[in-house]
C-alpha cells in the first residue's frame, strides 16, 4: 500500500495506569495502521484495551493513565507530543469519536439543533441559519425522519438508535479524516444495531472518512470493515484482513472469539464460550498472555512471550504455533 495512503500509524504504543494496586498495562506495545477510507476493526474481550487504545489516539489519557512510549502519527503529525491546545483542534476538525450511550455525551438541557450547530459554528466560520441548515441536512444524511422536528427535540424525547444518529451527525459535522466509533451499537436492540452499522459504512463510503470501529462482538464486523484486529490483555494477538480472520483464524483466541460469535444461520448450534477469565491485568502471566485458557499451549508458551508472526503477508498473529516459521514483525 502506498505510504501516502497511511492515515493513521500506531507504533509501539503503551498506555499505563498507575494505580495504587500496582501498574496495568492497558496497552502494551500496540503497533497498527489505518489507511484513508479503510474500515478497521479492533476486537476483544472486556477490558483487552480497546478503549484505552482510543483514548490515547485522542489524546484524552490523563493521570493515573500515562502514554509510556511509542508513536501515534496521524496525517503526518506526531501526536503523543502535541500540545493540549493543538490536539484539542485534531479532535475536533480532525478525529471525531462516537461512544456507546449517546447521552452522556449529548447534553440533556440543550435541544439536538443547538448542539448540533454549535459543533458546526466551532468549525465553521459560518452564519446560525446557514449552521441551522447544514445541521438538518446532516440529520437527514444519517438517516433521521421528520428531521426539523429532530432538531427542536431535546436528547431525551428521542430512541436510543435515534440518539445515536444524533451523535453520528454531530461527528461527521466536522468532516473528519477518522472517525472512532467505541462499541456505538452495544447499548442498542439488534434491528438497530444492524441499523446503526449499516450507516456508518454508507458514510464512510460516501465521505471517505476512515473508520475505526471498536466492538467485543466479532459479529457484528463482518460485512463491515476491511481489516480486523484482535486484541488480548493489552496486546494484538491476531491482525488481518476481514475473509481471512473468519476464514481462516490462526489465534486461538480469535478461534475462540469466533466460536463463541452466534451465527444467524446456524441457531441451533450450541455457543461455545472461551474457558477462563482474562487475566489480572496488575498480574499478567509469563509468556504468552493466553496461555492459561488457551487449549493448544505448550511449555513454551508460559515461559516466553511470543513475537508477532508475519503469515503470508496476509495476516500477522502473536502466537507459538507459528513463531518459529518466521522472524519477528514487530
Ligand atoms: N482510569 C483507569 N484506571 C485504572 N485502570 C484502567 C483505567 N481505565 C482503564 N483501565 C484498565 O485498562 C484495561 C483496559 O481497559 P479498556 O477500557 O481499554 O478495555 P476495553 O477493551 O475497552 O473493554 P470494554 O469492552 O469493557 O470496553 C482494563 O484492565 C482496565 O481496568
Ligand atoms: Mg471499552
Amino acid at each position: 500500500m502506498a505510504r501516502q495512503n497511511r492515515l493513521l500509524e500506531v507504533e509501539n504504543l503503551k498506555t499505563y495506569f498507575h494505580t495504587e494496586n500496582g501498574t496495568v498495562p492497558s496497552v502494551d506495545g500496540v503497533s497498527f495502521h489505518v489507511d484513508r477510507g479503510e474500515t478497521v476493526a479492533i476486537v476483544g474481550e472486556s477490558g483487552s484495551g480497546k478503549s484505552v487504545t482510543s483514548f490515547s489516539i485522542m489524546g484524552l489519557v490523563s493521570p493515573p493513565g500515562k502514554i509510556e512510549a511509542g508513536h501515534i502519527r496521524f496525517d503526518g503529525t506526531e501526536l503523543t507530543s502535541l500540545s493540549e491546545r493543538k490536539m484539542r483542534k485534531v479532535r475536533g476538525n480532525e478525529i471525531a469519536m462516537i461512544f456507546q450511550e449517546p447521552l452522556t455525551s449529548l447534553n440533556p438541557v440543550f435541544t439536538v439543533g443547538h448542539q448540533i450547530s454549535e459543533a458546526i459554528l466551532l468549525h465553521q466560520d459560518t452564519k446560525k441559519a446557514e449552521a441551522r441548515k447544514q445541521g438538518i441536512a446532516m440529520l437527514k444524511r444519517v438517516g433521521i425522519p421528520r428531521a426539523e422536528q429532530v432538531y427542536q427535540s431535546y436528547p431525551h424525547a428521542l430512541s436510543g438508535g435515534m440518539r445515536q444518529r444524533v451523535m453520528i451527525a454531530m461527528a461527521l459535522s466536522c468532516n473528519p479524516k477518522m472517525l472512532i466509533a467505541d462499541e456505538p451499537t452495544t447499548a442498542l436492540d439488534v434491528t438497530i444495531q444492524a441499523q446503526i452499522l449499516r450507516l456508518l459504512k454508507k458514510i464512510s463510503k460516501e465521505v471517505d472518512t476512515s473508520i475505526i470501529l471498536i466492538t467485543h462482538d466479532l459479529g457484528v464486523v463482518a460485512e463491515l470493515v476491511d481489516r480486523v484486529i484482535v486484541m488480548y490483555a493489552g496486546q494484538i494477538v491476531e491482525q488481518a484482513d476481514v475473509y481471512t480472520i473468519f476464514k481462516d483464524p490462526k489465534h486461538p483466541y480469535t478461534q475462540g472469539l469466533l466460536e463463541s460469535t452466534p451465527k444467524i444461520h446456524e441457531l441451533h448450534d450450541e455457543l461455545k464460550s472461551i474457558r477462563g477469565v482474562v487475566p489480572v491485568p496488575t498480574n499478567m502471566p509469563t509468556g504468552c498472555r493466553f496461555h492459561p485458557r488457551c487449549p493448544h499451549a505448550m511449555d513454551i508458551c508460559k515461559e516466553k512471550e511470543p513475537m508477532m508472526v508475519d503469515r503470508d503477508g496476509k495476516a500477522q498473529v502473536r502466537c507459538w504455533l507459528y513463531a518459529s516459521e518466521k522472524e519477528d514483525v514487530g
